[in-house]
């Protein structure tokens, strides 16, 4: 009785998504603790399940047929504390950037460079979010998840996840299997590693005249930098990179910089060569397009596929691909989304 007094029916998806995107849930509930999450699972029937953090990796396509579960964990806890360190465990449901803002405020480096990165703490070791140098991986310690067949609470360590370029284990072998409730992060409490070798931050530092930077001078330059280039969610709906920056092997970027001489790269494992997909995409000629006044690709960023209003997701996925193609046909590159497709 209790459970089902929790779910709502038929429920709207268009304030938890950052694509503004209207479908609906068959059936909706929050939980804020590991308690209410695994009764919820365990009166679930045989309902699919979908786990939503702050929907900003999303691309809805069509109504969810089943159970969509929004994670509403919050809370801080020190678990481990030394003269330099600290290991820190935040509930998945708490937003990624208050997180970050709570831990500067404490003095607690490592998670500067990840400012004003939208969503939820939960969501963020799923494609071990990224930006300015920094990984998550690089501060990760662990995180509790709940089996979702068997409601086993289960730690992953950093060895267990497989973390790589915008993936880990959870969007891969254990895709759909794990409901992430905490994640620890170890950081610094002095003599802080900064990473300021982007050249937008050191750009940035430097027209702020600031030498020597605190980890809350390199937090406010990475927000003043997105703020700069990325649109705002609450403004235009979009879910940041839709797709990847590829990595091709050594040979086709030869090929590519014969053609090219200024085409961005960057150096990747393996004897390959990173791309810069929003390069690709503005010089095959997509950059600030828009379809009928409604949705297409933002003016400042091409990397980042916008809703400006009424659309529906298939129009955007239908877009995603008509790019895909367009960039293979024009630079031989398969580009990969990085957004959930549901
Ligand atoms: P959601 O979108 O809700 O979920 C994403 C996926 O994770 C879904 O498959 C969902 O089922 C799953 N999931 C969510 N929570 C859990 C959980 N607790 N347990 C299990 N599965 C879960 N990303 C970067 O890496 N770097 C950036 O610089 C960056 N910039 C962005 C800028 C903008 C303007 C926007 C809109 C997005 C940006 N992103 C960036 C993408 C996005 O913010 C991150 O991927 C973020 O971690 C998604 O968090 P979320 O809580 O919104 O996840
Ligand atoms: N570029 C263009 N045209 C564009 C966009 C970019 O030519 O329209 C060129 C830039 O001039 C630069 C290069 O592409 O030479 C890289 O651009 P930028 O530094 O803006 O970063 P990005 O590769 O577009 C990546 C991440 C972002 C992350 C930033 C900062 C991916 C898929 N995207 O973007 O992550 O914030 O670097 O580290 O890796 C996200 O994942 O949602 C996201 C926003």
């Amino acid at each position: 009785m209790y459970i089902w007094a929790m779910l709502r029916t038929n429920t709207s998806l268009k304030p938890y998504n950052t694509f503004n995107i209207e479908v609906f849930a068959e059936y909706y509930a929050q939980f804020d603790s590991v308690a209410s999450l695994t009764q919820l699972l365990k009166n679930r029937k045989d309902l699919p399940i979908f786990i939503l953090g702050g929907g900003s990796n999303i691309l809805f396509t069509k109504n969810f047929k089943g159970l969509v579960l929004k994670n509403e964990i919050l809370g801080l806890k020190t678990i481990e504390e030394h003269s330099n360190s600290v290991v820190i465990e935040a509930g998945a449901g708490m937003n990624w950037h208050s997180f970050v803002l709570r831990c500067i405020e404490m003095n607690y480096g490592g998670l500067e460079n990840l400012s004003l990165i939208p969503g939820n703490v939960g969501a963020s070791p799923m494609q071990n979010i990224g930006a300015y140098g920094v990984e998550i991986k690089d501060v990760f310690e662990y995180l509790d998840a709940v089996h979702i067949s068997t409601g086993k609470l289960q730690r992953f360590y950093k060895a267990d996840c497989a973390f790589g370029y915008r993936e880990s284990i959870f969007k891969r072998s254990l895709k759909d299997e794990y409901i992430i409730c905490h994640v620890a992060f170890r950081l610094s409490k002095q003599r802080h590693n900064l990473n300021t070798s982007y050249g937008a931050i050191e750009a940035e530092l430097e027209k702020r005249q600031i030498t020597n930077p605190s980890i809350k001078d390199v937090s406010n330059a990475v927000i003043a930098i997105r703020q700069s280039k990325l649109p705002d969610p609450n403004e235009i709906g979009n879910a940041g990179s839709f797709f990847k920056n590829p990595v091709v092997p050594k040979n086709n970027f030869d090929k590519l910089l014969e053609k090219y001489p200024n085409i961005p790269n960057y150096p990747a494992p393996n004897n390959k060569v990173k791309l810069a997909a929003g390069w690709l995409i503005e010089k095959a000629g997509w950059k600030g397009r828009t379809i009928d006044g409604r949705y297409g690709v933002h003016a400042q960023q091409a990397l980042v596929l916008v809703n400006y209003k009424n659309t529906i997701g298939q129009e955007i996925l239908d877009l995603s691909n008509e790019i895909i193609a367009d960039v293979k046909f024009k630079f031989d590159v398969t580009l990969e989304r990085e957004v959930n497709i549901l």
